[in-house]
This record gives structure tokens, C-alpha cells and sequence, in this order.
């Protein structure tokens, strides 16, 4: 039995990540601080209630659980916020994960699965993003998750420590069970809101810009399940444990849609027909972001298996029926 330590394990990508490892025969323990995660959503798992940034308390845990890889969730993730606030994005996403991997070296926990973003690449100069595009992020929270993937290839050379990259794209949708789901405060992702403007938790949605270069000039994401997500950490964690490498691979469906293709398709997953209103542009908003997933499918044996309408009904059905 493995057992898997979750940093962030209590957020929204990490909680799948948890069910899913428990359910693959994997034992994850859980550490996290609780500022941004719930502890609803890992009821059941081994917890351990701390910070990235204390270096004494991960040792403890390394030890007590024996850990034999560390999956890394905990990050801020907001871009805008991001761009007000860089101090607190470069302490949290970088500081205290050079902090997690010097513990890492220091109790010889070898493997490290990092998430990483498609904020790494900036303004995309190709129609679909693949794991040889430049990396050239455009704000302070894409320049973090570089930095760790800089740190992460350094740290291999020199000690060995062997990590895979993980540039998700648009994370979204919810577990089939309806138990847990994505849970953000302030929330900022377009698929919740959506879903809470249809039910009646917001006024209405917003459409930031609709004067983008695409064919209907709302902007273009690839959206991909969290569970999706999920399973590729599994088969990368796998991956590099047999093959003792450092990897990357970009995760998303290999398919854009847009805002307005989206607002459509919550339209006719929920039956209601809220309102829609159309602002100007959200700063840092490149108009297409769509990943290229073939490195993923062809090495991993990836591939997503839910498509956006399984998506909103998953994220839906979360959020009818949210217990946080
Ligand atoms: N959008 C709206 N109205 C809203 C919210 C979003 O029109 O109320 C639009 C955005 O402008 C964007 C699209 O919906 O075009 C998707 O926006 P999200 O905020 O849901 O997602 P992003 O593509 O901005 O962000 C995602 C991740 C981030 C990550 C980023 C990397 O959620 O954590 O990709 O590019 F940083």
C-alpha cells in the first residue's frame, strides 16, 4: 500500500484526487491548513492539519505516514488577484514549495506530482497547446508555477528528486456522487457561476467581452473533469515511480468552447433560461486556450472521458445539492 501525501488535499482538484487514489488502492494522507480547503471534503481520510511553510510539521508526517510521494494542490489560483497581490502569490506558490521539497530531500520522499497551468505559456502562438510551446506567462501566478517547474528540474539534477509537471487547463465539473465539487471563495470560474446564475444564487452572468478575435467573440477554453484530472495524476505518479523520470505533460480535451457555446449548453443541461449580460474584457484574458493533449494520451494512455455536457451535469448536480 502506498501512501500518498495530498498537500491541498482538502481543495477542489486535491479532494477528487483523494477519493480517487483511495479508490485505485493507493493510502493518501491528506495535509492541508484549511484556508481555502474543506474538511467535508475528505471525510474519511487520513488529515493532517497544516502548512506548507512548516518544515518541522511536514517532517512529522513524512515520518508518521511513511510517505512515499507527495501530490502537490495547495496554490493560490486566482490570476487577477495574482497581478494585486504578487507577495503573497511568490510565499505561497513558490517560497513554501521550496520549503515542501527541501522536507521532501531531507526525509528522502523521492516523487512529486506538481500542478501546474496553462497560465505557464502566456499568449498561446499556436492553435492548440502541446508540451513544446514557449513558456512565456503573462502575470505573476503563470511566473510562480514556472518558477516551481524551473526548481523542480534543478532539484532533479542535483538530488534526484523525480517530479511530474502538470499543466491542467480548465478544471471544472464535479465527482458523479455529488459528495464533493468545486467550492471557491470568492468563487471566479465561469462553470459555478454559470450554474448559480441558473439557480438563482446570482442575478444574472456575466460575459466578460464578446469583441474577441473567435467566431462569436466571447473567448475560447478547454475545459477538462476533474476526475479526468484526477486519473492522469494517478497514471503520471505511475509513470514516473517504473520509469524513476521527471515528466510534464499539458491536460486538457483537445476541444475549445466558447462562453457563449457554454451559457448554451448550461441552458439546456439545467432547463432555465437565466439571464445573460455582456461586459468589457476581464484583464489578462488570452481569446483562445486550447491544449493539445496527444503527449498525454500517447504515454499516459490518457484520455478524458467526460465531455462538457457530462461536465455541467456533473457540476450541476453539485450545485443543487452542495453540502459546502
Ligand atoms: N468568464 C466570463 N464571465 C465570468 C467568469 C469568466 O465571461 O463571470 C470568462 C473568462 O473571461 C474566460 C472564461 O470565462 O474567458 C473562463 O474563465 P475562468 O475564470 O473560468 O477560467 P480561466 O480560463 O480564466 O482560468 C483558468 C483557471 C485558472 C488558471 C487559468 C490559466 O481556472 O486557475 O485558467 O490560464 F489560472
Amino acid at each position: 500500500m502506498k501512501n500518498i501525501l495530498v498537500v491541498g488535499g482538502a481543495g477542489y482538484i486535491g479532494s477528487h484526487t483523494v477519493k480517487m487514489l483511495a479508490e485505485k488502492g493507493y493510502n493518501p494522507v491528506v495535509y492541508d491548513n484549511l484556508s481555502k480547503g474543506h474538511k467535508e471534503a475528505v471525510e474519511g481520510f487520513a488529515f493532517e492539519e497544516g502548512d506548507l511553510g512548516d518544515k518541522a510539521r511536514l517532517a512529522d508526517v513524512f515520518k508518521k505516514h511513511q510517505i512515499e510521494a507527495v501530490m502537490h494542490f495547495a496554490a493560490f489560483i486566482e490570476v487577477g488577484e495574482s497581478v494585486k497581490e504578487p507577495s503573497k502569490y511568490y510565499h505561497n506558490n513558490v517560497a513554501k514549495v521550496l520549503n515542501l521539497l527541501d522536507a521532501m530531500k531531507d526525509a528522502g520522499v523521492k516523487y512529486f506530482v506538481f500542478s501546474s497551468t496553462a497560465a505557464t505559456f502566456g499568449e498561446p502562438v499556436k492553435n492548440k497547446i502541446d508540451e513544446t510551446h514557449p513558456q512565456l506567462p503573462i502575470n505573476p501566478y503563470g511566473n510562480t508555477k514556472l518558477m516551481v517547474e524551473k526548481m523542480l528540474e534543478d532539484f532533479d539534477r542535483a538530488y534526484g528528486l523525480k517530479a511530474v509537471a502538470l499543466r491542467y487547463f480548465n478544471a471544472s465539473g464535479a465527482d458523479d456522487s455529488g459528495h464533493i465539487g468545486e467550492s471557491h471563495s470568492p468563487e471566479t470560474h465561469l462553470i459555478p457561476l454559470v450554474l448559480q446564475a441558473a439557480a438563482g444564487k446570482r442575478p444574472s452572468i456575466k460575459i466578460f467581452g464578446n469583441d474577441y478575435p473567435t467566431p462569436d467573440g466571447t473567448c475560447i477554453r478547454d475545459y477538462v473533469h476533474v476526475n479526468d484530472l484526477a486519473r492522469a495524476h494517478i497514471l503520471a505518479l505511475e509513470k514516473m515511480e517504473k520509469e524513476n523520470q521527471s515528466l510534464r505533460y499539458n491536460l486538457g480535451s483537445g476541444s475549445g468552447y466558447s462562453v457563449a457555446e457554454l451559457i448554451k449548453e448550461a441552458k439546456a443541461v439545467t432547463g432555465i433560461d437565466f439571464k445573460v449580460e455582456t461586459e468589457g474584457r476581464r484583464a489578462g484574458d488570452p481569446a483562445v486556450l486550447v491544449a493539445d493533449p496527444a503527449k498525454a494520451e500517447r504515454e499516459l494512455g490518457w484520455k478524458p472521458q467526460y465531455g462538457l455536457r457530462k461536465i455541467i451535469e456533473t457540476a450541476w448536480n453539485w450545485e443543487k445539492n452542495r453540502r459546502f
